[in-house]
């Protein structure tokens, strides 16, 4: 189908000259060569049966790791002048600590070479969920030393790869690290424990800190920190209280960290039958606070809840399992949704920026990822996924009404580049721009592709 230049017209004429316009992907779901580095939790949850929808492993995945050339071309061809991936750890530092891998190096010197060939800026995250099995079966996240094995691989990955690449996120997403991992279990390492969910959230913030720190020691310019942030929207006064408990959980603890605010205390207050907290100390907040140059967010879908409400089916990541000291709240997503079950509603990308701009405020902001799954048809004239168009252009202007109202927002990363591994959905959930075969390897630009490739060339 050939792309509605007029729409596109409408969309990159409100988009300005150095507005930064990439596409996303991460280590795990994409790289395949998993024999080429040590193992990561999401290996031994993945090849644990049942844990992935589909049974799908880390190989091949969208074996990237040699397609590098190609999918850097197509990158640099659909218009992005940015790219953002992420470096798996044990691929560099195969048991977490100690020995580094020199082929892990050399892997990621051939992706940020071919980025900066190509024209395109790196945007690294150091922390896409593929923790060391190594540092897993030492206690993980919970570990009180898990902040010093996450500075050190920080700083050395800093110090190697500092001459070039300019913009380093420590953490994606650590909300899903701590409360998908920890306490609904169903992200790798698959417990059920919210005590340990809290612990492993404040831990996280910490090392995140400290990565902060040791990017600033080794000279990089712009280090910063990825949060999946949303609105959370209460349909009835009922659940105004859980309403107000979610919110805190999904936002303001990671917001309040980095603002220097310390923990929220109706948050601290709402679980203390659940943790004491006793593992937070003045030294850990003053770390959790350190100054980032830009937050990332990562955008999706607004949480919707109501005290009543019909079975809504499906809806990956959201449920009262996820949020300790949370029951008894319908989770009510309204149509149209995605594949994952999730509503679709730009205006909450909108209000979850001017949001984040108010709770933090002085810090740019990007959107480093935004997208949906859809059920994609194949067919001879090629991919019509036009909800994923319409997805991209009504969540770009979305986010462009919030820079328009005032935030400092840089710039928009589409997830995805591919169709990958989708984590516990396996390939059942596709989000990519552009279609890949798991079998024959073949890369499909979808026309969400071309019509993200006309807005994009037409800016940069
Ligand atoms: C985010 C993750 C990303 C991808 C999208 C759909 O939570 O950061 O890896 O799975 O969701």
């Amino acid at each position: 189908m050939a792309v509605d230049t007029q729409r596109a017209e409408a969309l990159s004429s409100r988009i300005p000259t150095d507005f930064v316009l990439g596409f996303a992907t991460s280590s795990w779901q994409i790289e395949g060569s998993s024999h080429t580095r040590g193992r990561s939790i999401w290996d031994d949850f993945s090849e644990t049966p049942g844990k992935v929808l589909d049974g799908a492993t880390a190989d091949p995945a969208c074996d990237h790791l040699n397609h590098i050339s190609e999918d850097l071309d197509l990158i640099r061809d659909l218009g992005a002048n940015a790219y953002r991936f992420s470096l798996s750890w044990p691929r560099v530092i195969p048991e977490g600590t100690g020995s580094v891998s020199a082929s892990g190096l050399d892997a990621y010197d051939r992706i940020v070479d071919g980025v900066l060939e190509r024209g395109l800026t790196p945007y690294a995250t150091l922390y896409h969920w593929d923790l060391p099995s190594a540092l897993q079966d030492r206690g993980g996240w919970l570990n009180p030393d898990s902040h010093k094995w996450f500075a050190d691989y920080v700083h050395l990955v800093a110090e190697h790869f500092g001459d070039r690449v300019d913009t380093f996120a420590t953490l994606n997403e650590p909300w899903v690290s701590a409360f998908l991992g920890y306490a609904a279990g169903i992200h790798a390492p698959g417990e059920k424990n919210a005590a340990a969910s809290l612990e492993v959230f404040y831990r996280l913030m910490v090392a995140s800190g400290h990565g902060i720190q040791a990017l600033k020691a080794a000279g990089i310019k712009n280090p910063g920190l990825v949060l999946n942030l949303t609105t959370i929207i209460a349909e009835d006064d009922d659940v105004s209280e859980q309403a107000q408990l979610i919110d805190g959980l999904q936002n303001r603890i990671f917001l309040d960290l980095l603002a220097g605010r310390g923990l929220p205390e109706d948050v601290v207050e709402r679980t203390s039958s659940i943790t004491d907290w006793s593992f937070v100390n003045d030294a850990g907040l003053a770390v959790a606070a350190e100054p980032l140059t830009w937050l990332g967010i990562n955008y999706y879908t607004p949480t919707r809840v109501a005290s009543s409400g019909t079975d809504a089916g499906k809806i990956v990541g959201q449920g009262d399992s996820v949020y300790p000291g949370v029951s008894g709240v319908n989770f009510v997503p309204r149509n149209p949704r995605t594949a994952m079950g999730w509503e679709i509603h730009a205006p909450s990308l909108t209000s979850t920026l001017l949001a984040t701009a108010e709770r933090l405020p002085g810090v740019p902001l990007y959107v480093t990822e935004n997208g949906g799954a859809f059920e994609d048809v194949v067919s001879a004239g090629g991919i019509h996924d036009g909800d994923r168009v319409d997805y991209y252009d009504s969540h770009l202007h979305a986010a462009l009404d919030a820079k328009d109202q005032g935030v400092d927002l840089r710039g928009y990363f589409a997830w995805s580049l591919f169709d990958n591994l989708e984590w516990a959905e396996g390939w059942t959930k596709r989000f990519g721009v552009v279609r890949v075969d798991a079998d024959s390897q073949k890369r499909t630009p979808k026309d969400s592709a071309l019509f993200l490739r006309e807005v994009y060339r037409s800016v940069s």
